[in-house]
């Protein structure tokens, strides 16, 4: 019996505007996974991209986040000068649910790509889970694809020693006030790097017990969860969830520079000429969280962890350019950065 009545209304036009190669939905009645696949681009080759597991409101929510983020890794590989193309996967469900047969019916629909889409960790989707998804398929990496967690970190404060640069000609972290928004795998790793070189670190967690572990092994400052975008410091680091700057937020923000590893932090293109129009720099978050993806690269070439954290460095000269452009045109670090991920996908 068809339940067609109860379905989303969700527009194919808004698909072919977005630019998308794919989007693929899952099902599977016996473990009741519901996935989806989107591919973003793959001119530069497979489309790469971690599984978020998450309880969306809405299926056009899940359809959303699948269709940003997987447009975002596009950008993401090419902006980071490697050839590999864009998409996401997101498991729609409690993650508090998952079972391994369901992983391992995911693993299944990862394989039905043969090799287009290879994916990794994200959000609720960890190592162990890879490994169960892995029973059926070869086409997993962990981080966006390599095991990226400390690598995106190093990356996040090279990008945020790059903005210092940037704005107060001192790209010195010692005394200056970072605000980390989310204290997971990646934020967690930042303070350590950032208390380590004598920041003023402020945390922020809806969990409190993670944030209370920053506090007690770097003598970080708690934030209130909603008190993070009226806290005055110098760095705003979003490691949480993206949509974090939106129009209830960006003039509320008391920092001069928003630099962390969430994806798609800003809820619409705009919100980056809103902070530039406030003196704040935006610093493209594709750029500066592209160390999972470094990660799993130079693994991919044999590397190992050191080798890839000397090459998430490359996050620094990348931005330095970045903001040169953008000085230099009067546009935005995130217009430069879009323009040199199109060349490099145009002429592939
Ligand atoms: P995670 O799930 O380990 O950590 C996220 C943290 O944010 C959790 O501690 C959670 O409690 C907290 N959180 C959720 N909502 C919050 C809110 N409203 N306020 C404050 N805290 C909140 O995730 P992970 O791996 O650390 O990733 C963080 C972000 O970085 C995500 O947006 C992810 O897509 C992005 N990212 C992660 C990469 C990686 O290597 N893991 C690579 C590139 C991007």
């Amino acid at each position: 019996m068809s339940v067609w009545a109860e379905m989303p209304t969700v527009s194919l036009d808004h698909i072919t505007e977005t630019g998308h190669e794919q989007v693929s939905y899952f099902h599977d009645e016996e473990t009741g996974l519901e996935a989806i696949v989107a591919i973003y681009d793959t001119r530069l080759g497979p489309a790469v991209g971690g599984t978020r597991f998450y309880d969306y409101d809405t299926e056009a929510d899940a359809l959303d986040d699948a269709l940003r983020l997987s447009e975002a890794m596009a950008y993401k590989c090419a902006a980071a000068d490697i050839d590999f193309g864009g998409g996401k996967a997101v498991i729609v469900g409690d993650p508090a649910e998952k079972t391994d047969d369901l992983l391992r019916a995911y693993g299944r629909v990862v394989d039905s790509f043969g090799g287009r889409f290879v994916t990794g960790e994200d959000v609720n989707v960890d190592t162990d889970d890879l490994a169960v998804i892995g029973e059926e398929t070869p086409y997993v990496g962990g981080g966006d694809i390599g095991a990226g967690t400390a690598v995106t970190a190093e990356g996040v404060r090279h990008g945020i020693e790059a903005a210092l640069a940037e704005r107060y000609g001192d790209d010195t972290l010692a005394g200056r006030s970072v605000l980390v928004q989310g204290c997971g795998k990646v934020g967690s790793e930042l303070v350590a790097r950032l208390a380590d070189r004598s920041a003023d670190v402020l945390v922020a967690d809806v969990d409190d017990a993670r944030v209370q572990r920053m506090v007690e092994a770097h003598d970080a400052t708690p934030v209130a969860p909603d008190a993070v975008y009226d806290t005055s410091c110098d760095v705003f680091a979003p490691c949480a969830m993206g949509g974090v700057i939106d129009d209830g937020t960006v003039d509320r923000l008391a920092c001069d520079i928003v630099c962390g590893s969430a994806n798609n932090q800003l809820a619409a293109r705009r919100h980056a000429r809103a902070l530039a129009d406030r003196d704040a720099l935006y610093v493209p978050d594709y750029v500066v969280n592209a160390g999972g993806l470094v990660a799993g690269h130079v693994e991919l070439e044999g590397g190992d962890v050191d080798d890839a954290l000397a090459a998430v460095e490359g996050v620094r000269d990348r931005l330095e350019r970045m903001f040169d452009t953008a000085r230099e045109e009067g546009i935005t670090p995130l217009d430069a950065a879009d323009r040199y991920a199109e060349r490099r996908m145009a002429e592939a």
